[in-house]
């Protein structure tokens, strides 16, 4: 029997962990899993909803870290999981993505000499003013067993003289509770309610620093918003620190004259499928959904410089198209004239990562 705690922090955490937990419960003579949530994400909106979408038992353990700055929060993360370590003495640790509770959570185990399993490993942008790059880079150097999402992150971590043995190629967790939750997704009424004609709106995502907390780029972005929402409507889930930044940097005014552009709550998981599902045009800063509009087939252009999922774009449906204006207008004009895309079929990303997770673990 292996006794497995599964951290989950913040909202991209919550559908990686969710299916992980499902395969350990289903197999419950040989896992005995547990739930940690940091608290680094806390809302409603960010936390809750992903819970009751998901299926995922409600933690065993809440940290209630909250946020504050980088240091701070990743030292909270610490001070209050290692007493919960010494107290449970798991046999692993599961960490996942790229984010301040997962290799804040990591340091803990690797100094306490407790097994720690890092799923979603590999991936680089090589941009080290992300602080998810630096989460990536020393999280992989710490973990145990290192599950890789495809080859290409295979290859950084072996450029990075990491030990083949670490290392394990199963797939991208993030699909496995996309094609579970697909079908569930279309009893969503989001769309109606927003008065949506499929597969004519896009849908925008955006909350990275580099984005949003500098005034300059983020109005670069916006300038490319307006042409291209004169094309279609756009649909804009506002993560809460992009609501913040917009009152910060006194945008308001400049977006509500963008008629086409419409804001709304961020949404849980089932809500936000069914609607970038839907979508002709996805624009985003994100890294998850570039893999999920590639699984699906629907355009989409990443609001970025880079990408630490470079498969998305060499197999999937991404572009990336950074905060020029001009270059972000002329790729939705592309994307918007073109032939609908075919869903990308990459290797392992099928559904069944979670039983390959265990099956490494066991
Ligand atoms: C974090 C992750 C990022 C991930 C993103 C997904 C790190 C370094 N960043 O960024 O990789 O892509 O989550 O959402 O781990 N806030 C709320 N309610 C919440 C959470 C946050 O109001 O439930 C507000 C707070 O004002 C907070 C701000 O959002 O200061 C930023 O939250 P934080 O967790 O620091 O970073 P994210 O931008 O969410």
């Amino acid at each position: 029997m292996l006794k497995v705690i599964n951290v989950v922090g913040a909202r991209p955490n919550f559908m990686k962990v969710a299916p992980i937990v499902e395969a350990m419960k289903r197999r419950e003579r040989e896992f005995t899993p547990l739930v940690v949530h940091t608290g680094q994400h806390y809302d409603a909106a960010m936390s809750d909803a992903f819970f009751s979408d998901l299926d995922l038992p409600q933690p065993d353990v809440h940290l209630g870290v909250g946020s504050t700055s980088h240091a701070a929060q990743t030292a909270a993360i610490m001070e209050r999981f290692e007493p919960v370590v010494l107290r449970e003495q798991p046999d692993w640790v599961l960490v996942v993505g790229d984010v301040n509770s997962t290799l804040a959570c990591a340091l803990v185990c690797v100094k306490l000499g407790v097994k720690v399993a890092h799923v979603e490993a590999g991936l680089r942008s090589r941009d080290h003013t992300m602080p998810e790059e630096i989460n990536r880079l020393l999280t992989d150097q710490i973990a145990d067993l290192l599950f890789t999402p495809s080859a290409d992150a295979d290859e950084n971590l072996r450029a990075e003289g990491i030990p083949p043995e670490r290392i394990r190629l199963v797939g991208n967790i993030m699909i496995d509770s996309l094609y579970k939750h697909l079908e569930r997704s279309r009893q969503s009424r989001i769309k109606d309610q927003l008065g949506l004609v499929e597969k004519n709106y896009a849908v925008l995502t955006l909350h990275r620093p580099t984005n949003v907390d500098v005034s300059a780029v983020f109005e670069r972005i916006l300038e490319a918003l307006k042409k291209i929402s004169e094309q279609l409507p756009i649909v804009f889930p506002v993560h809460p620190r992009t609501r913040k930044t917009i009152a910060e940097l006194g945008l308001n005014e400049r977006i509500e004259k963008i008629k086409n552009l419409r804001l709304i709550d961020p949404l849980g998981y089932l809500d936000f499928l069914s609607l970038y599902s839907g979508a002709r045009l996805v624009l985003t800063d994100s890294g998850g959904i570039q893999e999920e509009t590639t699984v699906l087939g629907i355009p989409c252009l990443t609001l970025r410089e880079n990408t630490e999922r470079p498969i998305t774009v060499t197999m999937g449906t991404n572009t990336i198209v950074g905060s020029d204006p001009a270059k972000i207008t002329a790729a939705a004009i592309i994307a918007l004239n073109e032939r609908a895309k075919q869903p990308a079929s990459i290797p392992l990303w099928d559904g069944h990562t979670a039983e390959r997770i265990l099956a490494a673990l066991g």
